[in-house]
């Protein structure tokens, strides 16, 4: 193949690091909005264009400081990994744990414990960056994680600690993390499995931390010069979700049977009234089954599991058949009852077009649909203030324009989701279709 769908119009890489500090505003940034809202993708320094796979490409950080209602700057930085490092020609950072991978960090980008990390799956150790989006070094949390970490730690809203699942290729096994507010790992279990699965993300309720098992599985021996992504769709592996007692060992997992499918992201958990956990997912109808480049199957649906903890078949319902992904919520409600959820629908490949809105009180989606062309990344929710209602704040998100071929960041009232943003800021250039980011507040 000569065309890598993964490195053509807005997925292609944009080129050399780049700051901007007058910035267009339309409208007007509200003043509660104090610090970056920051995002990652993968933007590769050398791709070959024949075996080139999305998940694999070198990271870059795009950031957007808001402060007394300005928007005081945009940044876009490499993660500096061994490719980066000598494509750019300056010193490899420090604390690099796994040559093989080169160090690829490109998936989330966090704030905790003071400090920015540039996080992954799979094994790479997150990559530590200042306030301004300069990579650091790759950090073990002071000596505390045992190997590699995950882009999709939760945030238990009350206790301020973040729960993982980590895996790597080698193991057959998981990783249940837990790192305290100081920044450190206080706690680990490891969950035998018959086999490696990919695992992207977790979810977690006031009891639970809970396990994705699902039918994607490290296979080598089905890697070629053609294919080097080793991770495969295997049906037969079957698809289940493990309850792990927060505070309980390996061998207090319930599992619960799923039909097989693939999900990247959980929107949301949380236990109801008896105890049965209700898991909000996007759902993939299989995964790395045909494409060898991208996670492009089909579209995936957004669902709801309901798992009885003492048994029983688990109730799968529907409750949007758009495709959509990049599930997020209020995070004042990680673990917890919510109403609301927000998504990008994508394609089977993960171009987002609108965005939707979930009432899951109602049962009903709002959609958010711009003119052709635009396509909006993962919205983020920001809320209006430490104690205002669910809903009651704003969405964030970046937009990709194709008739301009740039950027914008959109503001929306998270309340008026579909009426006019309250501030529309353009970037100085486009920012390319990417994973995800979160807005991190400036400390109080
Ligand atoms: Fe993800």
């Amino acid at each position: 193949m000569t065309e890598n769908p993964y490195l053509t119009g807005n997925f292609a890489p944009v080129d050399g690091e780049l700051t901007a500090t007058d910035l267009e505003v339309r409208g007007h940034v509200p003043e509660e909005l104090e610090g970056r809202l920051l995002r990652i993708g993968p933007n590769p320094v050398a791709p070959n264009p024949a075996i080139y796979h999305w998940f694999s490409g070198n990271g870059m950080v795009h950031g957007l400081r808001l402060r007394g209602g300005r928007a005081e700057w945009y940044r876009r930085r490499y993660v500096r990994d061994t490719a980066v490092a000598e494509h750019l020609g300056v010193p490899q950072v420090e604390g690099l744990n796994d040559e093989m991978l080169g160090g690829v960090v490109n998936t989330n980008v966090i704030g905790h414990a003071g400090k920015t990390y540039a996080i992954v799956e799979a094994g790479s150790r997150p990559m530590e960056l200042t306030d301004e989006l300069e990579s650091v070094r790759y950090s073990d949390f002071g000596g505390t994680l045992p190997r590699g970490f995950t882009a999709h730690p939760k945030r238990d809203p009350d206790t301020g600690e973040l729960h993982a699942t980590a895996y790597h290729f080698e193991w057959q096994h998981l990783q249940y993390i837990v790192v305290g507010t100081d920044g450190r790992v206080r706690k680990t279990v490891d969950v035998p499995l018959q086999a490696s699965p990919m695992v992207h993300d977790c979810s977690i309720t006031k009891n639970y931390h809970l396990l994705l098992d699902m039918p994607v599985l490290f296979k080598p021996e089905e890697m070629s010069e053609d294919s080097p992504f080793p991770y495969r769709w295997s049906p037969d592996y079957g698809a289940r979700v493990g309850l792990l007692p927060r505070e309980g060992t390996a061998d207090d997992v319930i599992w619960a049977e799923v039909e097989p499918c693939y999900v990247f992201h959980p929107m949301n958990s949380y236990e109801d009234s008896d105890g049965r956990v209700v898991m909000d997912v996007c759902r993939h109808p299989k995964m790395f089954a045909t494409d060898a480049h991208g996670p492009n199957e089909g579209p995936p649906t957004f669902d709801r599991w309901i798992i009885d903890p003492k048994g029983g078949p688990v109730k799968e319902e529907r409750i949007d058949d758009a495709g959509q992904e990049f599930p997020r919520h209020d995070e004042r409600l990680i673990g917890k009852p919510y109403r609301y959820g927000y998504t990008a629908s994508v394609g089977g490949d993960f171009v987002s077009g609108q965005l939707r809105k979930h009432d899951l009180h109602k049962r009903t989606t709002e959609a958010r649909v711009e003119r052709e062309g635009r396509s909006f990344l993962e919205p983020v929710f920001v809320p209006r203030s430490e104690d205002a209602a669910e809903d009651d704040g704003w969405i964030l998100a970046y937009v990709y324009d194709r008739e301009r071929n740039g950027s914008e960041v959109l503001i929306l009232n998270a309340s008026d989701f579909t009426g006019e943003p309250e501030a529309v800021i353009t970037l100085p250039e486009r920012v390319p279709f990417g994973f995800h980011g979160n807005w991190v507040p400036d400390p109080a």
